[in-house]
């Protein structure tokens, strides 16, 4: 039952706690909806890479959930921060993330996005289009990856997807080639290589072809540019459980089947070993958060169909309508109430799509029951709309019994400061 629940989640008497935090409690002392986010799981991912990948520089992809509450936590175990646009950058820059430790990515990065990378000093630009080499050498950047697209389609939702042929992101084979050669003409550095193939994937088969098809594609720019990548970003794309019926790799045997593919590829062709850059996002926070919604009203629609109304729904969380992504729930003050049946679970939006949860089974919902959505650390804020005047929820942290605010609620009057 607490399966993509985090770590820490239990139930205690009749209810779900989390981080020994009572759920009927966060929901009084935070308001609904709130994203609860639970530092053990959060360490526990972070740390299960670090362990994985020594030597590695493992940078949490932000747009996963640009917070610098959670940055700082990541930051002191050692972590960096993948960024693509200049917000995403102020996030990781005012969190305290060293330039060292940071990537800056984008299709379609604005000459003040160069700059701004260039003045925080971040460690590596990752060129994405021919006309940003010379760009980024006059905005002053040294330090750079080529992003490739080796045309391997994901098994995961086609909207993300990225290393197909006709993908938006990188650049096809011949034309990598040309951006590294244009960047040693520009006076840049091309240090390596960028490979992001996909999001939510549940096995490892795409990411080890990918690494297959890095090492021939080294070896290439080798004969081809007398040029070998020191750095190899393998991006970030390692799935969660949502539902019961997936199950993801661990962090661990994901990084290290890579490690395992980059080792024995890269001594096929001899090459020398890379430097390894992770960009995970959604393995890093998703599991560690939980939305907890108030439920309002049920109501039977048909005989076969009981919607049960929370306060939320695709302002928070627009993942079922972009991806028709699938979620399960818990009825967290009575957890151990007998399940009665099959329930959806919708939003207060007024659209026939803002279904959350198709169908799951729960026992019967009441006015003022909290309702616990797990799985909701990665994509769901961060992907949040005002839709309907509805303002964003809040996002707390906790462990060790204590709960802390880590973003607070929006008002009405933050929708309607932005009035002229
Ligand atoms: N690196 C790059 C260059 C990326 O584009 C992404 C994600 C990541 C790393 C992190 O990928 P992750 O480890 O989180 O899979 N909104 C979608 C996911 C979009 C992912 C975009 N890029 C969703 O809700 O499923």
């Amino acid at each position: 039952m607490l399966d993509p629940f985090p770590a820490s989640a239990a139930v205690e008497g009749d209810e779900l706690s989390i981080g020994g935090v009572g759920s009927t409690v966060l929901a009084d002392e935070f308001g609904t909806p709130v994203v609860v986010y639970c530092e053990r799981t959060l360490l526990g991912a972070a740390r299960a890479y670090l362990r994985a990948a020594p030597g590695a520089l493992v940078a949490y992809s932000v747009k996963a959930f640009p917070s610098v509450a959670l940055l700082r936590l990541f930051s002191a175990e050692g972590l960096g921060a993948d960024v693509s646009t200049l917000g995403e950058l102020e996030y990781a820059t005012r969190a305290g993330i060293p330039g060292e430790r940071i990537i800056m990515h984008g299709n379609n990065k604005s000459d003040e996005e160069l700059r701004t990378a260039a003045r925080a000093d971040v460690a590596l630009v990752v060129l994405d289009a021919l006309d940003e080499v010379e760009r980024a050498a006059e905005a002053g950047v040294r330090r750079v990856l080529v992003r490739v697209t080796p045309g391997i389609e994901a098994d995961t939702h086609a909207a993300i997807r990225t290393a197909h042929h006709g993908s938006k992101f990188g650049l096809p084979p011949e034309q990598a080639l040309g951006a590294i050669e244009r960047a040693r003409d520009a006076g840049l550095e091309p240090v390596g290589l960028h490979v992001h193939i996909g999001s939510q994937l549940l096995d490892t088969q795409a990411a080890r072809s990918s690494v297959d098809w890095l090492a021939g594609f080294a070896a290439d720019c080798r004969r081809e540019l007398e040029w070998m990548p020191e750095v190899i970003d393998l991006g970030g794309g390692l799935g969660i459980q949502y539902v019961a019926d997936e199950a993801p790799p661990a962090i661990e045997d994901f990084v290290a089947s890579l490690r395992e593919r980059l080792e024995h590829e890269w001594g096929l062709h001899g090459l020398p070993a890379p430097r390894l850059v992770l960009e995970p996002g959604r393995s890093l926070v998703g599991r560690a958060g939980v939305t907890l919604y108030r439920v309002g009203v049920v109501k039977e629609a048909s005989e076969s169909l009981t919607y049960v109304a929370v306060d939320g729904g695709m302002s928070d969380n627009p993942r079922p309508q972009l991806y028709g992504a699938r979620y399960t729930a818990l009825l967290a003050n009575r957890a151990n109430a007998d399940v009665d049946g099959g329930y959806a679970v919708c939003g207060k939006h007024c659209e026939s799509g803002d279904v959350l949860i198709e169908r799951v089974r729960l026992p019967r919902p009441r006015r003022g029951d909290v309702l616990a959505v797990p799985g909701t650390g990665a994509y769901t804020l961060g992907m949040g709309s005002n839709y309907n005047g509805v303002p964003r929820p809040g996002a707390v942290l906790v462990g060790d019994g204590k709960a802390r605010l880590i973003r607070r609620r929006e008002t009405l009057d933050d929708l309607l400061s932005l009035e002229a």
